[in-house]
């Protein structure tokens, strides 16, 4: 959409020529229009890759601690840990990134690290009752929640940077379903299942950003190249 903009200040200019008009001027302006364009391109587009690259970073560590974490949480539970993460459990919140367009699978990154707050909270509580105040795990779900609503926040303002013109991504409406009172065999699964639920999510993330990058930072830079070939 920027470059239709631009291209009709461009044919403007070019109206303009037909005016009596130094040639040598119109050509120094047309330079110096083209110019300034192509450096806001190329500023905007290294906003769009650092801004993409730190939200990498960040879910690269998000996603390992999360690996760390379901190592701990499994040595914490006692026997069978190794059967709690394989049994299934509803109204947990899905891996899978929807949506057709970059600005809705961002939407989707945003909402779902959103429903994830809740339950990673509900665990944590759970763990609580159940673990010494000096546990490992406690300190890690701290680290990982901490993290994820850092995360959040970037995405957010990734989102807002790239499409400034679209509403604010909200967290998805209607109360999150967290599960009924469980006892404490019924916790440990729920809690690993929620723990690898979000470990996969996290990795679709990292998968879904390196994607994006190709499609929402590099397409300004064929504005750019747009721009060079009019000159
Ligand atoms: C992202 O991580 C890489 C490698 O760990 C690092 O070199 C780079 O500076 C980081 N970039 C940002 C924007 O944080
Ligand atoms: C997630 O996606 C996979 C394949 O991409 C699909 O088989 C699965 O049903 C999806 N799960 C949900 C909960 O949407
Ligand atoms: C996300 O992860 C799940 C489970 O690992 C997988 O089924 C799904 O296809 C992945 N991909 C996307 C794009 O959501």
């Amino acid at each position: 959409m920027n470059g239709h903009v631009k291209s009709m200040h461009f044919q403007q200019f070019m109206e303009l020529a037909t005016i009596p008009f130094s040639s040598a001027l119109l050509s120094f302006l047309l330079v110096m229009a083209v110019d300034s364009t192509r450096t806001a391109a190329a500023s905007r587009n290294q906003q769009c890759g650092n801004s993409l690259q730190r939200t990498s970073n960040l879910t690269r560590l998000v996603h390992k601690e999360s690996v760390d974490l379901i190592k701990t949480y499994k040595a914490s539970q006692g026997e069978m840990s190794e059967l709690f993460c394989k049994v299934s459990v509803n109204n947990i919140p899905d891996p899978n990134i929807s949506g057709m367009e970059p600005s809705e699978r961002i939407v989707s990154i945003y909402t779902h690290l959103q429903a994830f707050f809740p339950h990673l909270k509900r665990v944590y509580e759970q763990q609580t009752d159940l673990q010494l105040p000096t546990s490992q795990l406690l300190t890690q779900l701290n680290h990982v929640s901490g993290h994820s609503k850092n995360l959040a926040a970037l995405v957010k303002i990734f989102y807002q940077s790239l499409f400034p013109n679209l509403p604010v991504p909200v967290p998805a409406g209607g109360p999150t379903t967290l599960p009924p009172p469980q006892n404490v065999f019924q916790q440990k699964v729920y809690g690993c299942v929620v723990l690898k639920t979000y470990k996969e999510f996290l990795s679709n993330v990292s998968q879904e950003l390196k994607t994006l990058r190709s499609q929402v930072c590099r397409r300004r830079k064929q504005i750019n190249t747009l721009l060079l070939r009019m000159t």
